[in-house]
C-alpha cells in the first residue's frame, strides 16, 4: 500500500505546502521544532507514564504526542514524534535517554567495530516509525500537513561516535582527519539508510521531510563540502528517484544543517525545497545568498521566546521583514526549550499569522 491507495482524509490546511512552493497564501505558515515535547505540561505529565522510545516505539504513543501541540495550537504543521537516533539504534547501538543528561550509547562506534553495525534489515526495524506516520495522517484528520524526518549521515556518525552529547565533537572529527575512508565509508552506510528510511516514512504517508544536520556547526565549509555535501545531495536525489521508480507522489525536502552559514551558497544546489536558517545570522543575509529558487525556513532565537508579549510580537515583525513573505516557513532558529511557556509559544504563532502577507 502507498499514501495514495491509504485513503488519508483530504488536506485542509496546504499553506506550509503553498508557501514552499511560492503560491498565494492568505496567513504566513508556522510550525516549531521539538513542538511535541516538555514545553508541554501535557506531554511532561504523558512522560511520567511512559519512557522516551517506548513512545517513538509504540505508534499509538507516538501519534498521541505528535497530537498534543496540535490541539493546543494553531500551528500550520505537525511533526512526527520521534528521534533522529532511531537509526543508530536500528544499527545496534544501545541507546539510553538519560534525565538531564540526554541521549547514551553504551557502545559507540569505533574504527575497530564499525562493520559489526546491522545494516541489513535496518529500515525494516523502522517500521513502527511508518506505522506511526500512517496512523497519526488518519487522526491529523486533513488538519495540518505531517513532516516525517531523519537526521543527516554527518549528525548521525558523531552521535555514533561520541557516544554523548560532546562539546567538540573531536572524536568524531579525528575520522575526517586522520582516518578519511572509515569516516567515508561510514557516512555512506548512514546515506543508504537514511535514503530508504525517508521513502519508507514518505510511503507510510508523510507529507513532507527534513532532514536535521544539526552538527553542522561543527565544520567548516571545507569540511562540508567532503564530508556532507556529497552525501546530503545523494539523500535528494536517491529520495526522488525511488519515488519515481515506484510511483510515490514526490514531497518536499527541507534540508536544516544548524550553523552551516558557511556553506548557504552549497546548500542552494542540493536539490532541497527549502533550506532551514539557524538563529545566529540575520534573515537577510541567507534570503539574498539563496535567492527565490528555494524556500527559507526559521529563524526566531528559540530565547526570545522568554521575552514580553510585546518584544515577541516586534522581534517577529522584524524577522518576517527580513525574510520577505515570499517562499518562506516561520519556524524558532533551533528546537524550543522545556522551560518555556505555553503563553509565549501562543503569541508567537498568533504574531505571525497576524502579520499581513
Ligand atoms: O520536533 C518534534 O517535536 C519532534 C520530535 C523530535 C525529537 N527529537 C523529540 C525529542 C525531533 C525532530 C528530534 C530531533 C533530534 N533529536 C535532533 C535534531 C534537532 C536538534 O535539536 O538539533 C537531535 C540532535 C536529537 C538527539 C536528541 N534527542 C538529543 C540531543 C536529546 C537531548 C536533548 C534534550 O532536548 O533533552 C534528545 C531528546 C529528545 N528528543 C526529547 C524530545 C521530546 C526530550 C527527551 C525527553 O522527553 O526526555
Amino acid at each position: 500500500m502507498t499514501a495514495r491507495t491509504m485513503n488519508f482524509p483530504p488536506l485542509k490546511n496546504d499553506t506550509l505546502l503553498k508557501a514552499i512552493k511560492g503560491e498565494k497564501i492568505e496567513r504566513l505558515p508556522v510550525w516549531i521544532m521539538r513542538q511535541a515535547g516538555r514545553h508541554m505540561k501535557e506531554f511532561r505529565d504523558f512522560r511520567k507514564q511512559h519512557s522516551f522510545f517506548e513512545i517513538c516505539q509504540t505508534p499509538s504513543l507516538a501519534c498521541e504526542v505528535t497530537l498534543m501541540p496540535i490541539k493546543r495550537y494553531d500551528l500550520d504543521a505537525a511533526i512526527i514524534f520521534s528521534d533522529i537516533l532511531v537509526i543508530p539504534q536500528a544499527l545496534g547501538l544501545n541507546v539510553e535517554m538519560k534525565e538531564g543528561e540526554g541521549p547514551v550509547i553504551s557502545n559507540p562506534v569505533t574504527i575497530e567495530n564499525m562493520d559489526l553495525l546491522n545494516v541489513p534489515g535496518a529500515v525494516d526495524r523502522l517500521k513502527y516509525v511508518g506505522d506511526a506516520i500512517t496512523l497519526t495522517r488518519h487522526k491529523l484528520e486533513g488538519k495540518v500537513p505531517l513532516f516525517g524526518f531523519t537526521g543527516g549521515p554527518w549528525t548521525l556518525m558523531g552521535y555514533m561516535i561520541e557516544g554523548k552529547g560532546s562539546k567538540t565533537l573531536s572524536k568524531a572529527k579525528k575520522w575526517l582527519y586522520s582516518n578519511k575512508e572509515c569516516a567515508h565509508k561510514l557516512l555512506q552506510l548512514l546515506t543508504d539508510v537514511i535514503i530508504d528510511y525517508l521513502v519508507m516514512q514518505i510511503k507510510s504517508g508523510a507529507q513532507i521531510v527534513q532532514i536535521f544536520e544539526s552538527n553542522a556547526d561543527y565544520l567548516n565549509e571545507y569540511l562540508f563540502d567532503v564530508f556532507c555535501k556529497p552525501y546530503l545531495k545523494r539523500i535528494s536525489e536517491s529520495v526522488h528517484l525511488k519515488l519515481k521508480e515506484n510511483n510515490i507522489e514526490e514531497v518536499p525536502m527541507v534540508l536544516f544543517a544548524k550553523g552551516s552559514h558557511y556553506s548557504l551558497e552549497t546548500q542552494k544546489d542540493l536539490g532541497y525545497d527549502m533550506i532551514g536558517i539557524d538563529w545566529t545570522i540575520s534573515p537577510k543575509i541567507p534570503r539574498n545568498i539563496l535567492g527565490s529558487a528555494v524556500a527559507v525556513q526559521g529563524n526566531l532565537d528559540p530565547c526570545a521566546l522568554y521575552a514580553s508579549e510585546d518584544d515577541i510580537r516586534n522581534l517577529v515583525k522584524e524577522m518576517i521583514k527580513g525574510f520577505g513573505t515570499n517562499k518562506y516557513v516561520v519556524n524558532l532558529g533551533h528546537g524550543i526549550y522545556p522551560d518555556m511557556e505555553e503563553s509565549a509559544v501562543e503569541v508567537f504563532i498568533d504574531a505571525v499569522h497576524k502579520y499581513r502577507v
